[in-house]
């Protein structure tokens, strides 16, 4: 459904990028408001409200060429406003000259990561220099420029951008919406601001106000519950909301047996020195019941929600709860399909629960920099505001392919801890995103001593990121990762491996 009231420059079609948040997220950071909106829905949005100074068409995993590729209205091109395609937008705007105009790239196989790029004059690349590192995640290219248009852009032997100035009409077979394409955003402001001529209409500092009055009002005379994981997100929400939820506020923290070292102490004491009275829930129990045999990723989020919703249920009931609130991201409602077409890439065990009362979410169209931003600004410690992710299913899914223990879940949380203290004060630290160490499920054979061992051997992985939507594997200084084999293999293991992978192909998690 449309839920907006004003009409906006703007429009997003979202044709099933896990990027179309994120675009719409760097052109609010360019100080205007967008809309996404998916093709169907195009014309209802039009009935009420005024046309858009522009369009974009977000990329998406879809071919032109499959049977139910993503709908987009012809209406768009009878709007006269200048219209961005982006990858599945580029191939559209292509197969809509000439069927035969998109095919399979030249390996035949899909195309992720950075791809260097010359530019043409154009107004679309104002400001920038003819060589261009963008970031590419595509399978189709388009083969040959479509009638009317002109190649503003190519790498070796692909037709990167092309423009129809008179008709308005870009597109660029990169993303240009992701902090790995080296434009310092101008591709999007040169479209939004002088090809479009968007006006600015949006400031940072008004979020926190609107989100307070919002759910202020929301909650009226009722009573509002938050579960606090400890993490950036919730804590953030919660402590912008007890100054002014007061007692209508109950926040507590679920402890599922599956944290780090010390990390139920550690979110008691700064939750406390963010003003949040939070209530420790011990339920470890009943999550090793509803998880422990589970060896398959997907099945063990979803018995980890089955194990969450109750210990939810019961605060609801036994402390008249009316409204939840989650700090949960537009990340996390991309990756479990909850928002726009995005496929699902892993559920999040806090998307799509039902608990019967109101469900917020104040922080759904935020990313994390943005709340990141938030905490700085109301003064949260740095130990909060730069706190890294870990998930919520916690180490449960740092135990790789295998039934989950208490036994393996401490074997992980030691080598985790072991791991954080080597990186943790070392500058190389402040490149890192997330640490991530998991335990894999397959023994392998080591000497130790003069004997045989048979162990379990841990991944370390490191990532960059800004979102999690795409994230680069670190490669950790040789000195830190002799120590931490070192280290390591001190402690009941015999082999480590250290992960690489970009996200895509690979999660940031390994389940
Ligand atoms: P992936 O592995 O999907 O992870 O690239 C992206 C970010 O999300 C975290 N993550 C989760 N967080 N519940 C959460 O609250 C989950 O089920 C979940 N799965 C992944 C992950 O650690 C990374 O920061």
């Amino acid at each position: 459904m449309i839920d907006t009231q004003d009409s906006v420059q703007i429009i997003i079609l979202d044709l099933g990028s896990q990027y179309t948040q994120v675009i719409a997220r760097e052109i609010l950071g360019l100080g205007f408001k967008s809309l996404i909106l998916k093709g169907e829905h195009l014309t209802e949005y039009l009935r009420s409200h005024d046309s858009p100074r522009g369009i974009i068409l977000s990329g998406g995993a879809a071919s032109v060429y499959e049977n139910n590729a993503p709908f987009i209205p012809e209406e768009i091109f009878t709007l006269n406003c200048p219209i961005l395609g982006i990858c599945y937008g580029m191939h559209y705007l292509a197969y809509r000259e000439d069927k035969n105009l998109v095919v399979g790239n030249k390996l035949n196989a899909k195309e992720y990561g950075p791809t260097d790029i010359t530019l043409e004059d154009s107004v679309l690349f104002s400001g920038l220099d003819k060589k261009l590192r963008v970031w590419a995640s595509h399978g189709d290219v388009v083969r040959d420029v479509p009638a009317g248009y002109k190649i503003i852009a190519r790498a070796e032997d692909v037709i990167e951008a092309i423009e129809d100035t008179y008709r308005k009409l870009y597109a660029v077979q990169f993303h240009p919406e992701v902090i790995n394409t080296l434009d310092d955003n101008k591709i999007l402001k040169n479209f939004v601001q002088t090809i479009c001529g968007c006006v600015t209409d949006w400031q940072s500092g008004d979020t926190i106000a609107s989100i307070q009055n919002q759910v202020q009002t929301l909650v009226g005379n009722g009573k509002a519950a938050i579960g606090v994981s400890g993490g950036v997100d919730s804590t953030t929400l919660a402590a912008i909301l007890a100054p002014v939820l007061k007692d209508k506020l109950y926040a507590f923290f679920i402890n599922t047996g599956a944290m780090r070292l010390g990390e139920v102490e550690e979110v008691s004491a700064m939750a406390a020195r963010a003003g949040i009275d939070l209530h420790i829930i011990d339920a470890q129990k009943d999550f090793f019941d509803s998880i422990g045999d589970c060896t398959d990723a997907e099945e063990k989020r979803k018995r980890f929600k089955d194990a969450y919703t109750p210990v939810f249920k019961k605060v609801i009931e036994e402390n008249h709860i009316t409204h939840i609130l989650q700090g949960t991201l537009a990340t996390d409602l991309i990756e479990s399909g909850s928002l726009g077409n995005a496929l699902i890439i892993k559920s999040h065990h806090n998307v799509g629960l039902d608990f019967g009362v109101e469900e917020v979410t104040p922080f759904a169209h935020l990313f994390k920099h943005e709340v990141r931003e938030i905490a700085r600004s109301i003064g949260l410690e740095k130990q909060l505001s730069e706190r890294k992710p870990f998930p919520g299913p916690g180490l449960f899914v740092r135990v790789v392919g295998m039934s989950v223990t208490p036994e393996l879940v401490d074997k992980v949380r030691q080598a985790d801890h072991i791991v954080t203290q080597i990186l943790k004060d070392h500058p190389f630290y402040q490149e890192v995103s997330q640490l991530i160490v998991a335990l894999l499920g397959s023994k392998t054979v080591g000497v130790q001593g003069d004997n045989r061992s048979y162990q379990y051997p841990i991944v370390v992985r490191v990532v960059a990121s800004t979102d999690f939507m795409t994230v680069q594997g670190l490669e950790i200084p040789s000195v830190l990762r002799q120590k931490i084999i070192t280290e390591v293999t001190k402690h009941g293991f015999n082999r480590v491996f250290f992960d690489e992978t970009p996200k895509p192909p690979a999660t940031t998690e390994l389940e």
